[in-house]
């Protein structure tokens, strides 16, 4: 499968949203990431509702949304109904990670479970037939331009080996600090999805980096 590649859109113009919605739907972009911040999970506090319906509006392409706050369970349908694709929650909030899961997809959503810098893959070996996509956080997460943290390779291999060992079709997704001198490297070990912020962002030619992004 090629590669997809998820713009985050924290890293984007919040007075300009429309405009910057309207190149990612121009781009070679697959997903639109959206980072969910509750200043609880996470040091910081990004957006909620009100904006993602605001930003479906003008979304030609999947949401692939990223929970980082506690009790998700609580806000499953909400999503649901502001338009979220994939649903993706952060093991270390989940008690009741099978539950959710099942919630998630009950609910037509693609369900996505994170991890933490400091999360072992190994911890996911009795729930990985239940994942559609793992994402890596490659930053402990709550802010966008961080640098990436090169033990995330050894921690993709270790997942890939645990979906082919399962026979499972989990997406394995890297996020934070992505950028177009580790992208190949994260593929070629085994990713399947790339989200990227600020390198996209803070790029001259945002939809370009994108399209650079696509053909490593
Ligand atoms: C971090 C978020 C990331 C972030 C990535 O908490 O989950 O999605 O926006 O941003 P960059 O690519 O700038 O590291
Ligand atoms: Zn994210």
């Amino acid at each position: 499968m090629a590669h997809l590649i998820a713009p985050s859109v924290l890293a984007a113009d919040f007075a300009n949203i429309q405009r910057d919605f309207e190149m990612i739907n121009r781009s070679n972009a697959d997903w639109f990431h959206i980072d969910v911040m509750d200043g609880v999970f996470v040091p910081n506090i990004s957006f909620g509702m009100p904006v993602i319906s605001a930003m479906k509006k003008h979304a030609k392409k999947p949401l692939d949304v990223h929970l980082m706050i506690v009790n998700p369970d609580q806000y499953i349908s909400t999503f649901k109904n502001i338009g979220a694709d994939i649903l993706t929650v952060h093991y270390e909030a989940c008690s009741h990670l099978h539950r959710t899961l099942q919630a998630i997809k009950a609910e037509g959503m693609k369900a996505g479970v994170a991890l933490n810098p400091h999360t072992p893959i190994h911890l996911l070996e009795d729930i990985i037939h239940d994942i559609d996509l793992v994402c890596i956080m490659s930053v402990n997460p709550g802010f966008g331009g961080q640098s990436f943290i090169e033990h995330t390779y050894k921690k993709v291999k270790e997942l890939k080996s645990l979906i082919n060992k399962n026979e499972t079709s989990t997406l394995i997704e890297i996020d934070g600090g992505v950028n177009i001198n580790n992208a190949k490297a994260l593929i070629d070990t085994g990713a399947d999805v790339l989200v990227a912020g600020s390198f996209v962002f803070k790029s001259e030619n945002p939809e370009l980096t994108i399209q650079e992004l696509k053909a490593v």
